[in-house]
């Protein structure tokens, strides 16, 4: 069992992904190696880097990427106030995380896996692929908006096999959906496990399907955060009698302590 700390960590360097130019919003910022003897896929961390000043006092939640004996990777868009000025940041300056947090993904060895990544929920998938024993048993299916450029999907394509399917009109968005559909059934035939991660609608789409063909399947929720530790409230979702301490706390549980990754049959989304 890991036990979380709080660490400065130095940035080594902010890589822009997909376009060039001004206008940037995909990064993969690397920071020095916090020294953390264990870490799992699907656990996240909490980052305030020096350069959010006075103004943002809160820390904002980032999975972890991938860690190596040198670095620990964040991999993230810009959305709002706090990823912007994280888009600013420069060799040399710091970075306080804290971390590693909450659950993690099954990783279970001989069982084919079926990552299914909207979006930026690819992120936990890349240390995913990289800490599997037997890469061999996981394919991945990536929905996206933006062009596949902008996500790090080069490093999973590496180690596993990823279709992606990209929407740009409506029509792709049903074809995501069926797709979704086709291969959870598979997987819930063949007894392997499904693991998602992604926007609300897409995991409610996975856990619909997950449901209805008997799958087991874990999904990672990203609940608005601010402290990342328990203390806050600022998380809370509902569980189902499946929970395990489902009658405690009128069933509601801190996303940020007690995930962000359920079974899927456990959460109310
Ligand atoms: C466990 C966890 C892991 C995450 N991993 C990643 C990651 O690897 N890469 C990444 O880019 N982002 C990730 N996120 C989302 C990230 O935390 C938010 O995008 C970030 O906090 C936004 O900060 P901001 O100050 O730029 O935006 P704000 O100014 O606070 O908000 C701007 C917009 O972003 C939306 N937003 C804020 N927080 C979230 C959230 N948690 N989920 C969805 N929308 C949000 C707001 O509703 C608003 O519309 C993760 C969130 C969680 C809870
Ligand atoms: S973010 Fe504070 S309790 Fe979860």
């Amino acid at each position: 069992m890991n036990t979380p700390s709080a660490s400065l960590l130095t940035v080594l360097d902010l890589v822009p992904f997909g376009q060039t130019g001004p206008e940037n919003f995909f990064f993969a910022l690397r920071l020095s190696n916090p020294g953390w003897t264990e870490w799992r896929p699907g656990q996240f961390m909490m980052l305030r880097p020096t350069n959010f000043g006075l103004e943002m006092p809160w820390a904002r939640p980032f999975s972890i990427c991938h860690m190596t004996k040198r670095h620990l990777i964040c991999f993230f868009q810009v959305v709002g106030k706090g990823t912007k000025r994280m888009a600013q940041l420069k060799p040399g300056d710091t970075v306080r995380v804290w971390g590693p947090l909450g659950s993690a993904f099954a990783i279970e060895a001989d069982t084919p896996t079926l990552l299914l990544a909207g979006g930026m929920g690819i992120v936990p998938f890349v240390g995913y692929a990289h800490r599997h024993p037997k890469p061999w048993n996981i394919s991945m299916l990536f929905g996206h908006r933006q062009p596949a450029g902008c996500y790090p999907i080069d490093s999973l394509n590496e180690r596993i096999t990823v279709d992606s399917l990209r929407e740009l009109e409506s029509g792709d968005l049903d074809d995501l959906i069926f797709t979704i559909e086709e291969r959870i059934k598979e997987y819930a035939e063949q007894k392997g496990l499904v693991l998602a991660c992604g926007p609300l609608p897409f995991l409610k789409t996975v856990q619909t399907f997950a449901a209805q063909h008997g799958a087991r399947a874990q999904l990672s929720l990203e609940n608005r955060m601010a402290c990342g530790v328990g203390a806050c409230l600022g998380c809370v979702s509902k569980t189902t009698e499946k929970w395990p301490d489902h009658e405690e706390n009128a069933g509601l549980v801190r996303v940020c302590k007690h995930g962000p990754v359920f079974w899927s049959d456990q959460v109310v989304l």
